[in-house]
């Protein structure tokens, strides 16, 4: 039978402890995924620590072969802000080896683009910091839009943000990136609050990994622990895996109830900054319906599908 050909995928995070857990899931999809390129962005923590944390993990877990590009160190027009509940390295009090070879020589922009070139129409692309690095690509690359298939964003909010009342951090921190990347004409993939404010950390599932005993669940572990102890200890936010969600939407989007919408973005709201705010009632039908967006989640469904990946996969390495 013949071999399923592999998604090509570039991944960019702002390397967090969400995140972290997204990226070592990936890693271990790589019968599944052709992984081009990781990339980073400042977001939860300043790029230096994102960028650190990224190679850092991608080199522990031994795939040196995958080049881990820098990307923009602050929002398009803003200020950067930054998360708290990452700890100030961004991933808590874990410590992963420093990594012993250096970043790729291409900024993130141009190693997107690089791979897009070289999947035509076919590239995938997961972010789930702001959407800085795929924004400044764009604006770089106008050909980009049509050579990218898909991308997945772990950001934005139907009903209710976490960092303001009305938005999502990703989309609070750089509203202009994210309105770039909603108008380019990219298929665009909406996680958002939505659904990933439904998979709080069960122990069962945390225990569970943990039994798996392989480098990656011993990795994701510790990092999920951290995220048990900031919210018992500081009181930080619980242990949602956001970015494991936008993950999941690519290799398993089964589990996802999506919707699509004409979304925008404000970004000259001071309330509403970075409110990503869809046309439910169809009020603008000369807007296209640009965005899909995860709606609802089989809760459970995910957390079977996360547990099998450090059981099965991770045995299989
Ligand atoms: O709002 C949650 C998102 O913001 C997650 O991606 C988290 O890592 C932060 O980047
Ligand atoms: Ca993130």
């Amino acid at each position: 039978m013949e071999e399923r050909k592999k998604i090509p995928v570039v991944m960019d995070f702002d390397t967090g402890t969400d995140d972290a857990v997204a990226l070592i899931t990936a890693l271990l999809h790589r019968d599944m995924l052709d992984v081009c390129a990781v990339t980073a962005v400042a977001g939860n923590v300043p790029l230096e620590a994102t960028a650190a944390n990224t190679l850092n993990i991608v080199d522990a877990l031994g795939h040196t072969d995958i080049p881990v590009a820098k990307g923009a160190d602050k929002p398009l027009k803003r200020e950067l802000h930054c998360a708290i509940s990452h700890g100030k390295t961004g991933l808590g009090d874990v410590i992963v080896p420093d990594s012993e070879r250096g970043f790729y020589e291409k900024d993130a922009a141009d190693a997107i683009y690089e791979a897009a070139l070289a999947h035509e129409g076919e590239l995938f692309v997961l972010a789930t910091g702001p959407q800085t690095n795929l924004a400044i690509a764009i604006q770089r690359h106008l050909d980009i839009v049509k050579l990218i298939k898909r991308v997945y964003i772990m950001g934005g909010c139907l009903v209710g943000g976490n960092m303001t009342q009305a938005s999502e951090f990703n989309a609070y921190v750089d509203p202009e990136a994210m309105q770039i990347l909603f108008r380019s004409g990219v298929d665009v993939v909406m996680v958002g609050l939505d659904v990933t404010l439904q998979t709080e950390l069960p122990i069962w599932v945390r225990d569970r990994v943990e039994a798996a005993g392989t480098p990656e669940a011993k990795l994701a572990v510790q990092v999920m622990d951290f995220m048990i102890k900031r919210n018992k200890e500081f009181g930080y936010d619980v242990a949602n895996l956001h970015d494991v969600v936008a993950f999941c939407a690519i290799v398993n989007p089964s589990v996802l109830k999506l919707k699509r919408y004409y979304v925008d973005v404000e970004t000259e709201g001071t309330i509403t900054r970075g409110m990503t705010v869809a046309d439910f009632r169809d009020v603008c039908p000369d807007k296209e319906k640009n965005v899909t967006c995860a709606e609802d989640i089989d809760v459970e469904g995910f957390w079977n599908w996360f547990v099998d990946v450090f059981e099965k996969r991770g045995k299989r390495r």
